[in-house]
């Protein structure tokens, strides 16, 4: 039994898919959410830069004595994975969990990746699935334009910015016929209906953020480590009330975030 908090960190509103299966599974912990937005797109960053910046996000949400941390962000699990695996507390990214499920998809089709530009420039994302599935056909696509719109409320099916984003930068995915997508980005799930739409119902999307929260959830289990009150704190390094209200609406219920300071890169 263990009621400190699990940290959940993103660079904006993406971590909040990984937050949603969390609460799914485990309803009774207590869960801080960072979302570092005054500094999103971390796609648009340099190698250097976030490494450096998965270093604070890691420190910040340590500074909450946290139990276990959710880098619930592609582009540092990605960028800066020994970073996140020699931390002091236990960290648990969405690229190996993702990657994992992935890599159950059957048949002989080929498997697409989606994520940031600088996750697919990283390349970790297609090393580790081309390692567990020797000898199958991967697509990876950066995908720069959804994050900007997601982040200003272009989420919607049917809104017509995010569709033609949606097919312009899918259009090779659909083409070669794949057999599932992985949502590498963990804002992407936030439009995965628009996703499906133009890709088809027969195309499986699997969500990096969903196979987290299970990675986590099972590793607290398995270490005893469960407990708390259900309790779930929102911070963000952007504009609160702007943060609260794009939350609120994405997860149906009223979110009062409050704003931390922004954090300077030294060199
Ligand atoms: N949601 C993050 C990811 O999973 C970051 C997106 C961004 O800020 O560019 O990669």
């Amino acid at each position: 039994m263990d009621n400190r908090a699990i940290g959940i960190f993103d660079s904006g509103l993406g971590g909040l898919t990984a937050l949603s299966a969390l609460r799914e599974l485990m309803p009774g912990e207590n869960i801080i959410y960072f979302a570092d937005s005054a500094r999103v797109p971390y796609g648009a960053k340099s190698k250097k830069e976030l490494m450096a910046m998965a270093r604070q996000d890691l420190e910040l949400m340590a500074s909450f004595s946290v139990k276990l941390i959710i880098a619930a962000c592609g582009t540092v699990s990605s960028n800066a994975s020994r970073i996140l695996e020699s931390f002091p507390v236990p960290t648990v990214g969405v690229l190996k969990p993702g990657i994992r499920d992935m890599s159950l998809i059957p048949g002989e089709a080929p498997l697409g990746i989606i994520a940031t530009q600088a996750s697919i420039r990283a390349g970790a994302f297609r090393r580790e699935l081309e390692r567990l599935c020797p000898g199958r056909e991967i697509i990876d696509l950066p995908c720069p334009r959804f994050v900007p719109l997601i982040e200003s409320g272009h989420t919607g099916e049917d809104d017509p910015e995010l569709k033609k984003a949606v097919e312009d930068s899918l259009a090779a995915a659909k083409e070669a016929g794949i057999a599932a997508l992985l949502l590498g980005c963990t804002h992407y799930g936030l439009i995965a209906p628009a996703i499906s739409a133009f890709l088809g119902e027969d195309v499986k999307l699997v969500s990096a953020s969903r196979s987290a929260a299970r990675a986590a959830c099972l590793r607290l289990e398995q270490n005893g480590l469960t407990g708390g009150s259900g309790e779930t704190l929102y911070y963000t390094s952007g504009d609160a009330g702007e943060f609260s209200a794009a939350a609120s609406r994405l997860l149906a219920r009223d979110i009062k975030a409050r704003q931390l300071p922004v954090m300077e890169i030294k060199s």
